[in-house]
């Protein structure tokens, strides 16, 4: 399986002179990013968050996760050409790349149940805390075994907290950290915990950075760049929805296979975009019980065709029409229409925006 190459931009908006521009170049300087920005969707894994007003030093992160680190300079290149460039800095980045763990990650009671995953996949949680780690050398000094056990250790107050999902990526030699580690979870509080817990471990005495922190709230791109203060965009984006007849362009037919499902955005909307049997079908990302991510969620064949059952409660939508077909959900879920054009395009709408 490939690895990835992974990328957290952390970015600052001069504010002092942005927000003294005309509401007009406000909003044009918004969409031109907002425009650059989604074109890159095509081209890598990219999640955006913003720190605005939980950290002084900076304002939002772009999470890219792509197959080569070109791809990263040239959005880069793109957004300082943007309207928005000149307001913009990148105070903190940071570089890393998937690998498997020399450790095994696996507890005895797994009973070999425990995968590895060199493959980026991030969640729907609604927070994503992120920082650079670096080890002492004495930590590399000791032997294999007791590190193993210091890990074990580690692993097993991680498992704790069963609602954090730990993304760890390598740096050696190609960014000043050793590792960037970034955990999504529901609430800061847990991660607290946690973080408070793991002091107490072995180690933590091994531990010679791990700061700067970022906490980072998830958002959709358009309302990301509206937390920046100024002239709001996110509500024009959902008119240009109307302006295309309703469809739009979310994606490349031809980077599907069969099975595959991807979070994709109708405006500020997420919608889960799923590829089955040789169709394409599009529902709200948010399951209705409980928001539970459904482009995460396990695709089955059933007597009710194609199905998609949300991972947290196991609620079943049908992928046709998104009605429920079991579980707890009070309702049905959204379905988008979905279609692919000559080209591989694939487009989708909202019912009721659809008028052709
Ligand atoms: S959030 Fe989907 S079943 Fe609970």
């Amino acid at each position: 399986m490939e690895r990835q190459i992974v990328k957290f931009s952390f970015y600052k908006l001069d504010e002092a002179v942005f927000l003294r521009l005309t509401e007009e170049k406000q909003r044009h300087a918004k969409l031109d990013f907002i425009e650059t920005v989604r074109n890159f969707r095509r081209r890598m894994l990219l999640r955006t968050y913003s720190l605005v007003g939980l950290r002084g030093d900076v304002d939002f992160l772009l999470w890219q996760v792509a197959e080569e680190a070109d791809a990263f300079q040239q959005l880069h290149t793109a957004i300082r050409n943007t309207s928005l460039g000149p307001y913009l800095t990148m105070p903190r980045s940071f570089l890393s790349g998937t690998k498997k763990s020399i450790y095994n990650i696996a507890l005895p009671e797994d009973r070999g149940k425990t995968e590895e995953r060199i493959i980026i996949e991030p969640g729907d949680a609604p927070y994503l805390f992120v920082y650079p780690f670096i080890k002492t050398r004495a930590w590399y000094a000791l032997p294999q075994e007791t590190r193993q056990e210091m890990i074990t250790e580690h692993i097993r107050v991680g498992r704790k907290y069963p609602d954090i999902k730990l993304n760890t990526t390598y740096s050696y030699g190609i960014d000043d950290q050793e590792f960037v580690v970034a955990f999504e979870g529901d609430n800061p509080h847990d991660f607290v915990d946690l973080v408070a817990d793991l002091r107490h471990t072995a180690a933590s005495m091994y531990t010679l950075s791990d700061t700067p922190m970022h906490t980072c709230i998830n958002m959709p791109l358009a309302e990301m760049v509206d937390s920046l203060g100024g002239a709001q965009v996110a509500d024009l984006l959902e008119e240009e929805v109307i302006e295309t007849g309703g469809w739009l362009e979310v994606a490349q037919a031809a980077d599907f296979r069969d099975g595959d499902s991807r979070l994709v955005y109708y405006g500020t909307q997420q919608v889960a975009l799923f590829y089955v049997g040789g169709q394409f079908y599009g529902l709200n990302n948010r399951c209705p019980h409980a928001r539970g991510p459904l482009c995460e969620g396990k695709i089955t064949w059933n007597g009710h065709g194609a199905a998609v059952t949300c991972p947290w409660h196991e609620a079943t939508f049908s992928l046709e029409d998104g009605r429920v077909i079991a579980g707890i959900s009070p309702r049905d879920v959204e379905s988008f229409r979905v279609r692919v054009d000559d080209e591989g395009r694939v487009f989708i709408a909202r019912l009721e925006a659809i008028h052709e």
